[in-house]
């Protein structure tokens, strides 16, 4: 099952890219990393702290700076992105030239939202629903630039799409 590939998870806030990442590094027995907790030990400020307190341009520069670093620096196989990581072009250019497979977690607004609000993870740039839908608009057509997509359904369990992505991305 596994050949050896190196995989980002991305989509939309509250889709799972987290739970699914845990599964996936159980079941395939590798490595994973979490972008947003690898940037929340490294600079020891939670994200919010950092988005509240110095904008989301200043947390780019530190989540692309966290990017590099856990592509060359750790030898974790399965990472979890955060939401907005792979809209930006650099941090693409990045995972595309260190040969990493792109999974795009694709699920309604609404599934993501349910998730959000239910969630004791601030997410300071979907402090409405409002502006979390406009948010989520306007990055389904980067997400879709990721190598392959996984349709998440409010009835699917985490572990039923990371075993999906273990069969399908790894064989
Ligand atoms: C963000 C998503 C968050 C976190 C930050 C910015 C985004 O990660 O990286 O708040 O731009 O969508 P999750 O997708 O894990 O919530």
């Amino acid at each position: 099952m596994d050949n050896g590939r190196r995989i980002a998870l991305t989509g939309f806030m509250g889709v799972g890219k987290s739970s699914v990442a845990r599964h996936l590094s159980s079941i395939l027995r590798c490595d994973r990393l979490d972008l947003d907790a690898f940037i929340e030990k490294n600079t020891k400020r939670t994200i919010a702290e950092i988005i509240n307190g110095d904008g989301e341009s200043a947390y780019r520069v530190i989540e692309t700076e966290n990017l590099v670093r856990a592509l060359r620096g750790t030898p974790a196989r399965i990472l979890s992105l955060g939401g907005g990581t792979w809209t930006i072009r650099a941090n693409r250019e990045l995972l595309v030239a260190d040969g990493v497979t792109t999974v795009w977690l694709e699920s309604s607004f609404e599934h993501c939202w349910t998730n959000i609000s239910k969630s004791r993870k601030e997410r300071p740039l979907a402090k409405n629903k409002d502006a979390a839908r406009e948010l989520f608009e306007s990055r389904q057509s980067i997400y879709c630039l990721a190598d392959w997509h996984f349709i998440v359904r409010p009835e699917f369990t985490s572990y039923e799409i990371a075993t999906q992505i273990a069969e399908q991305v790894f064989s």
